[in-house]
This record gives structure tokens, sequence and C-alpha cells, in this order.
């Protein structure tokens, strides 16, 4: 029995070894962690149970008969988060760079199935070089079979990926197709075809940080929703992300005590709004001072700044929070913004996490950039997610809500279900100067007039009361309170029940 113990623990050993000392070592001197070290950091400690430590890959042709190495280049299984159950496969990059052989493929495959089958998250980090050339069809045939399971996964469990290093060819669709991409500053990079490819059929010069470093894709592209400094950062903030998320659509987020008393008031936030419309102001601090002990995890931090998407708790319970950011743009919703505030509240509404939005929007942004861009679909994205959403969603205009925007912005015609405004709101089809330029077009020699009519329009529209005699405002609150308003109205709608009709799926606007 000796002996079998010692050939196991041999095994095991060997496979722990990876690609051998010398890969290892030149995995830490790029400044990256290994497989195993990442996993130890994400999950609690001791937690992990190893599936398939001793799978082998099964391809013959260019020598790779006589070239085996025990897990074949990803460490797959699971663990847990803060207590909590997630499954996990990291690449190993010291075994064949990473690269996906079938075997490797039905490696992932089995954490991802039982992730779907029993309702937890599925994380995936990423480090390897793409297809195992060596394999040919098989490795594209594996790719398929982990695609098929992010689509089949996709609102049913939260699927994180994070990218540690090369991402490239088909190894990048299946972090596309998951709910969150985290990137590492200076050592990751993600791009469809690399910088000989695309020197060659563009003739431009890139590097692979130019072509797709995590500064590109966090604030240029938005493929990510975060880029960090190192290997462990991304590791602890991905554990605080897991904190906010339920397992499954099956579940409720998970609820946890906090000590920021429910009732708490700011009075510093009656002195947010500047007496100039016009002047920006930071909604973060609205964020953090509503938000228990301002803790907000913010998804998107880069792109699209102008609308500020994150988790945060009210009272103990996970709120996604969809925000117009004046500081940027105005606050103005523009291609990129819609995109990213659509794709966040489609994940609230599928893993019921209700949706606290604070409105200050000028309205969309115009031009022919984003005409061109098609801003037209990319505005309805937003629109349309608000619209299907059907956890409890909660609205506060701060500021202004113009026109369409005010409409898109989680308004009570997009069932809304607690809408208040602050005594500065203003509730308009746009501002009062573009109004009367417009209204009174035959006046516009005359500054006195114009002046006197955009008065006049700014008294009568410049307010929240004309929507809230409408009841489209159910309250006009003071700002100061607004914590504990939004924690009775979530406390009122925790048994929420709204269905859509019954449909195959929808057709948001691609
Ligand atoms: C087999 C691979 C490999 C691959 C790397 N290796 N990529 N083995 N298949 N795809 C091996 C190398 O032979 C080397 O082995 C080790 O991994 C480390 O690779 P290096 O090149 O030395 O590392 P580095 O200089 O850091 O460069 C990393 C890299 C480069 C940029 C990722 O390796 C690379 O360009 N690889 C090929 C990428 C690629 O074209 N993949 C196929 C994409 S097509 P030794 O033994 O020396 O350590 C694809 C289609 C799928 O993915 C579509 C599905 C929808």
């Amino acid at each position: 029995m000796k002996d079998i113990i010692e050939a196991l623990e041999a095994k095991r050993e060997a496979a722990r070894m990876g690609g051998g000392q010398r890969r290892l070592d030149s995995q830490h001197a790029k400044g990256k962690l290994t497989a195993r070290e990442r996993i130890e950091l994400l999950l609690d400690e001791g937690s992990f149970e190893e599936f398939d430590m001793f799978v082998e890959h099964r391809a013959h042709e260019f020598g790779m008969a006589d070239q085996k190495i025990p897990g074949d280049g990803v460490v797959t299984g699971w663990g847990t988060v803060n207590g909590r159950l997630i499954y996990v496969f990291s690449k190993d990059f010291t075994v064949f760079g990473g690269s996906l052989s079938m075997a490797h493929a039905e490696k992932i495959v089995k954490v991802q199935d039982k992730a779907i089958q029993n309702g937890a998250p599925c994380i995936g980090i990423f480090d390897a070089g793409g297809a195992r050339i060596q394999e040919g069809v098989d490795s594209l045939a594996g790719y398929a079979d982990i695609f098929m399971r992010n689509i089949l996964g996709s609102g049913v469990i939260p699927q994180i990926s994070v990218i540690m290093g090369p991402c490239a060819g088909g190894d990048v669709y299946s972090p596309a197709m998951t709910d969150f991409i985290f990137m590492v500053k200076d050592t990751s990079y993600m791009y469809v075809t690399g910088p000989d490819v695309v020197k060659t059929v563009t003739n431009e010069t890139v590097t692979h940080d130019e072509l797709g470093g995590a500064r590109v894709h966090a604030a240029k592209s938005g493929v990510a929703d975060g880029a960090f400094e190192n290997d462990f950062e991304a590791l602890t903030q991905l554990r605080r992300l897991i904190d906010f998320l339920p397992g499954s659509n099956r579940e409720k987020p998970p609820v946890r005590p906090t000590f920021d008393d429910p009732l708490r008031e700011d009075p510093s936030l009656d002195r947010l709004i500047p007496d100039n419309p016009n002047k920006p102001y930071d909604m973060l601090e609205l964020i953090e001072k509503v938000a228990d002990e301002g803790d907000f995890f913010e998804i998107g931090k880069d792109f699209g700044k102008n609308i500020i998407t994150g988790f945060g708790r009210i009272d103990g319970a996970p709120v996604g929070i969809v925000a117009n950011q004046p500081m940027s743009l105005a606050g103005v919703l523009d291609i990129d913004a819609s995109r990213k505030g659509a794709r966040f509240v489609r994940f609230c509404d599928a893993f019921n996490i209700p949706i606290v939005t604070f409105v200050d929007v000028p309205g969309f942004l115009p031009g022919t950039r984003q005409e061109y861009g098609g801003l037209i679909k990319h505005g309805a994205k937003l629109l349309f997610a608000f619209g299907e959403a059907t956890v409890p969603k909660v609205t506060v205009i701060t500021r202004k809500a113009y026109g369409g925007a005010y409409d898109v912005m989680s308004s009570k015609h997009l069932r809304g279900d607690i809408n208040y405004a602050w005594p500065s709101a203003e509730i308009a089809v746009m501002g009062a100067k573009g109004a009367v330029e417009i209204i009174f077009r035959a006046d516009i020699g005359d500054p006195e007039k114009i002046a006197a009519r955009t008065k006049e329009y700014q008294d009568r529209f410049a307010n929240p009361f004309v929507a809230a005699s409408r009841g489209y405002i159910d309250d006009v609150i003071m700002p100061r309170e607004t914590r504990k308003r939004i924690v009775r109205a979530l406390k009122a709608l925790k048994s929420k029940k709204l269905e859509n009709p019954w449909k195959k799926h929808d057709n948001i606007p691609l």
C-alpha cells in the first residue's frame, strides 16, 4: 500500500510541476503567477478540490505521443469564495503554452456543466496560446463545446473571465460570452488575430499591448470590465465582485449584515447640486453616500465614463447601480454609455439583482460620429434593457432628465417601480435655451425677448412638479433622505412579482 501511495504522490507532484521548473520560473519572471497559485489566491484557503489532474491529451502527430504532461495545460475544479461554492478553470501557460487540446477542452466542459447543474459561478482564468496547433480540428471542436456551455449557461450562472496572459484566436470567444472580463495591465492581451497577421493583412504595425492590452480593452473597446495592476489585485477584486452575486438565477443575491444605519441621512447631499445647472458634480459622491458603508464595486470604470455602473449594497442586500455621470460629457447618453448600461441592466435582471438608477441626463449625444455608429440601435439597447427588466427598479432624478433619455433611464413609463425626484430635478423635453430657440425662432434676433421666453420656459418646466402632477414621479424627496427612501422602497418591493409575456426569446436591437 505504501508503494501505491508513494506512486500516487509522485504522480500528483508531476502534475503540480506543470511544464517544469524552468517554465514555472519563466512565468514568475514575466510578473505572472502560475495557474495553481492563481486558484489558491482566488479561493478560500484549503478549499480547492481538483478534478482531472491525471488527464492527458490523445494526440499522436508531430511527436505528441511522447510529450504528455498530466493535467494537459489546464487546472480545474471547485472551491469556495467566502464560503460560497465556485467552479474554476485556470490555463497553465507552462504546458504547451496553455493551448487547447480535446482533452483540455473536456476538462473545462466538465466544470462548466457542474457549475450550471449545481448553480454556482464559473470562473475562467486565461493565459494561453489558442488552439493546440498539433491537434487540428479536434481542438476546434473542443472550443465549440466550451462555447456551447457559455451560451447555455448565460443568464443561468454568473460566468467571469480573467485574462492574465495571452488570449488569442479561439480563446477570446469564450470570455466574450461571459458576464464580466477582467484583465491585468502589461501582462495580458486579447485579440482575434495577433500583430503578425495584422501586419500582413492591413500593413499596420502594432505591439501586442497596443492591439489588445488591458488599457485598450478597458477604456477603448469596452471588451474588458476592469484593468488591474497585477494578478494579485485582479483576483482579490474578483473575490469582492463574487460576494455581490447569487450562485445562479434560481437564487436571490446574498444578503449580509451591515452596521450602516438604514435610516442614515446625509445633509451634505442637500448641497451636491451646484447653483449653475451647467456645472458638473461627481455622481460617485451620491452613490458612495447612499450605499452601505460607502462600498461600491464599479464595473467598466474606464469605458463610457458618462454612465456609471456597478454593485453596492443597500441595507445588506446587493443592488445594481446605474447612474449618469455629469463629470463626463455632462452625463449624456452616447453609443458606449448605452451599450455599457444595457449589458449591466440585463445582467442584474437575469440574476435577480434590484436596480437603483440615478438620473442627470441632458439627452443623447448629437453628431455624425454617433449617428454613423448606430446610436439609434445602441441607445435602444438601454431602453430595451430597462423596459424588459422585471427586478425591483428604484429611480432618483437628481437634476436633468431631458427628452428620450428621460424615458430611457428607468422612468415610470418603462415600469420603474418607485420614481423619486430631488427638488432640483428638471424634467422636460429639452433644456430651456434649446427649446426657446425652436419654438420662438422668430424672436431669435431679439435677445431681450429670448431671455424672457427662456425664463418663462425655465420656470414652467425646469422642475419636478409637472411630472409629479401626472404621477410620473411618486414623490419629490430631500437629497439628504435618499438612502432612507431607497431602503424603504426596496423593502416594499421585496416580493415584487412581474412577468413578461411568454416568448422564445426577445429580439433586443443588437
Ligand atoms: C501548441 C503552443 C501554442 C499552440 C504556444 N505553444 N502556443 N503549442 N499550440 N497554439 C507553446 C510553444 O511552442 C512553447 O513551447 C510554449 O508554448 C511557449 O510559447 P512561446 O511562443 O515560447 O511563448 P511567448 O514567446 O510568450 O509567446 C506566446 C504566444 C505564442 C504569443 C501565445 O506562443 C504564439 O503566438 N502562439 C501561437 C498562437 C496561435 O497562433 N494559436 C492558434 C490560434 S488559432 P516550449 O516547448 O518551447 O515551451 C485558434 C483557432 C481556434 O485558436 C478557433 C476556434 C473558434
